[in-house]
């Protein structure tokens, strides 16, 4: 009797005590990073340069070792960078990118393997300049590919397989692969990644996913591949975003389209532009974009009003409470940088601007939006 008694008094106390430490979790109050406070809902990563990889830019991986547990190579694996003559590859920078990966225990994510821009021009020509033959093309991606997945197999956990396939209106880029091999070439840079490395994750990555017209070509493309025996893992929407693209609406349809193919969907390239577009109207990601600098398009070269930065955080809001909506769909959300002063948004789509478009500000200091993740998150705990 007085063995049961006890017993009892110790399961009571037990319980309390799991439930005091599920509330403190659940309301986030013992979260004080954006991974801590993301654990378990999806990775949060960010794409890092090599002045981060090789540790001389102390301030930014501070912020990256403490807010992050997954990294993008911003531009260390690009063809042009890794490959820069034909069977001449360069590792140093990717070595570093996938050192400090792994030294700090960190999710790692290749970008990106068949990509039309940031390619050395050797790669589509023979000696004298024309295009080279579908098979020389084929054979060049082949060794390319095993080249690098090879590599870093086991250490690098995803890859961006192809990069940016699919016009927004859903037709095919005219990419130098695309008219040298044909459409065929995305089914054969997944079946040369997935030899090379059964084990990893392997993505199609494209921006403004949210168009229904990429979001249909890309939904057939994920169908396509499956009937022919071909697995695309994980689908990448970018997210370069701006104040009026995307709609939440169109991109949660996208998400839930990709995601109904029985895909993983990562957030892959995360940034909020606040500057006019140059065109409006034209909400596209397309890096061959650049306009004459042009004063009226840089309006806020010495900070935020406060009005304007809280319109901003707010949107920065709508699509973090989208994501934690359906964490059980997505993979990771990956920032593309770190601090405002590092982004590519400032030279692009006009050279010599001043934006505002990460988590971290000019300063390496969290902005509102930091704390209101981690605040949101953890209240997403106690809904589940
Ligand atoms: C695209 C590419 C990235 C990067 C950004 C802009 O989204 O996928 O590698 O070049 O453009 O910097």
């Amino acid at each position: 009797m007085n063995d049961n008694l006890s017993m009892k008094k110790i399961i009571f106390l037990g319980l309390l005590a799991c439930m005091s430490a599920s509330s403190l979790s659940a309301k986030g109050l013992s979260a004080t990073t954006l991974k801590e406070a993301l654990s378990g809902k999806f990775l949060i990563g960010t794409a890092i340069n090599d002045e981060q990889a090789s540790g001389e830019d102390s301030l930014s991986v501070k912020v990256i070792t403490q807010q992050f547990n997954s990294i993008t190579a911003e531009n260390c694996m690009k063809s042009e960078v890794i490959q820069p003559r034909e069977g001449v590859f360069d590792f140093t920078q990717a070595d570093r990118f996938v050192d400090f990966g792994m030294k700090n225990n960190m999710y790692i994510h290749g970008h990106t393997l068949v990509w039309h821009s940031q390619a050395p021009a050797w790669f589509f020509v023979d000696d004298q300049g024309n295009d080279v033959s579908r098979d020389v093309l084929i054979e060049r991606m082949k060794n390319h590919i095993f080249t690098l997945v090879g590599r870093y197999k086991g250490k690098v956990k995803s890859w961006d397989v192809v990069n940016e396939a699919i016009m927004d209106d859903g037709s095919w880029r005219q990419s130098k692969f695309y008219t040298i091999i044909g459409e065929d070439y995305i089914r054969l840079a997944f079946e040369f990644a997935r030899e090379a490395d059964p084990d990893a994750v392997l993505t199609y990555n494209d921006y403004s996913m949210a168009n229904e017209g990429r979001r249909n070509s890309v939904v057939k493309m994920i169908q396509d591949l499956r009937e022919q025996g071909v697995k695309i893992d994980e689908i990448g929407m970018q997210g370069h975003m701006s104040m009026s693209f995307p709609s939440v609406d169109e991109f949660e349809k996208s998400l839930l389209a990709f995601a109904g193919c029985g895909v993983k969907v990562a957030v892959s390239e995360l940034d909020l532009t606040i500057l006019p577009s140059p065109q409006p109207g034209v909400n596209s990601a397309e890096v061959s974009l650049n306009y004459e600098y042009q004063k009226q398009m840089n309006p806020y070269p010495d900070g935020l009003p406060d009005s304007v930065a809280t319109a901003w955080t707010n949107r920065y809001n709508d699509f973090f409470r989208l994501f934690l909506k359906h964490s059980d769909k997505i993979s990771r959300v990956t920032l593309w940088g770190v601090t405002d002063n590092q982004s590519w948004r400032n030279n692009w789509p006009m050279y010599g601007r001043t934006d505002y478009p990460l988590l971290f500000d000019r300063n390496y200091q969290p902005k509102v939006i930091v704390n209101q993740i981690i605040d949101i998150a953890g209240r997403a705990g106690d809904e589940q």
